[in-house]
């Protein structure tokens, strides 16, 4: 129900703060995983702080200046999708996604910035989508090329984490290059 299929028992549906116990478990199992790349898996930690997350994201639709979407693989949340920003006014937009060590390899997730890309350009008329990504995230980075993007510059030391600042690469995808290479490119 309100889903978008993704392949063979997968898809792309709402998260929202009702799901929250779910979301907290799904966190704990993958932190180490996620840690080290998403602030928010630091400060989600259990039913209460993923609670505070979701309707944070939830109060951003509400605004449309974001979304969060979950990832199901055979009805159990293995991953899921951001709106970190979304801007009509400005056209832009900018996309984060993570999966559980488990469900990697499958193209889901280029799956479903696909359909986030396609949604944002065709049906909100947007000119731009980001991906920012540390330099050090390989496999984050082979989805941003998968998608067709571009490395546009690496903002330096832009956010501290865990004590250490993390540069971010800047890759983003336009509207009319999107719609030139009409679907991401899987296996680039
Ligand atoms: C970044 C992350 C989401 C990438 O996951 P992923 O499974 O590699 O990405 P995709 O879902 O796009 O799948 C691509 C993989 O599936 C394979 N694949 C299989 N069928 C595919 C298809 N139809 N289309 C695309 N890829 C396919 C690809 O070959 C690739 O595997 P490979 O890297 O072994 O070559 C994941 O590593 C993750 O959650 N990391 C931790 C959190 C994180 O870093 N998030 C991003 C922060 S910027």
């Amino acid at each position: 129900m309100l889903s978008t299929p993704l392949g063979p028992g997968a898809e792309l549906c709402p998260l929202e703060p009702w799901q929250a116990e779910e979301l907290a478990a799904f966190t704990d199992r993958a932190r180490d995983h996620l840690s080290p790349w998403l602030p928010w898996a630091h400060d989600v930690t259990d039913t209460e702080s993923a609670r505070g997350f979701l309707q944070r994201y939830a109060d951003r639709q509400a605004a449309d200046s974001g979304r969060i979407l979950g990832i199901r693989l055979d009805g159990a949340l293995v991953g899921g999708t951001i709106f970190r920003v979304f801007s009509a006014a400005q056209g832009s937009c900018e996309i984060g996604a993570w999966l559980s060590p488990e469900a990697q390899g499958r193209g889901l997730v280029t799956r479903a910035a696909g359909a986030m890309i396609e949604w944002a350009v065709e049906a909100r008329g947007l000119a731009r989508v980001e991906w920012l990504v540390s330099p050090a995230n390989a496999p984050s980075i082979a989805v941003a090329r998968r998608l067709g993007m571009t490395h546009e510059g690496t903002l330096r030391s832009v956010f501290g984490m865990s004590g250490t600042r993390h540069d971010l690469e800047v890759w983003a995808v336009l509207a009319e290059e999107w719609r030139k290479g009409n679907a991401p490119h899987p296996h680039e």
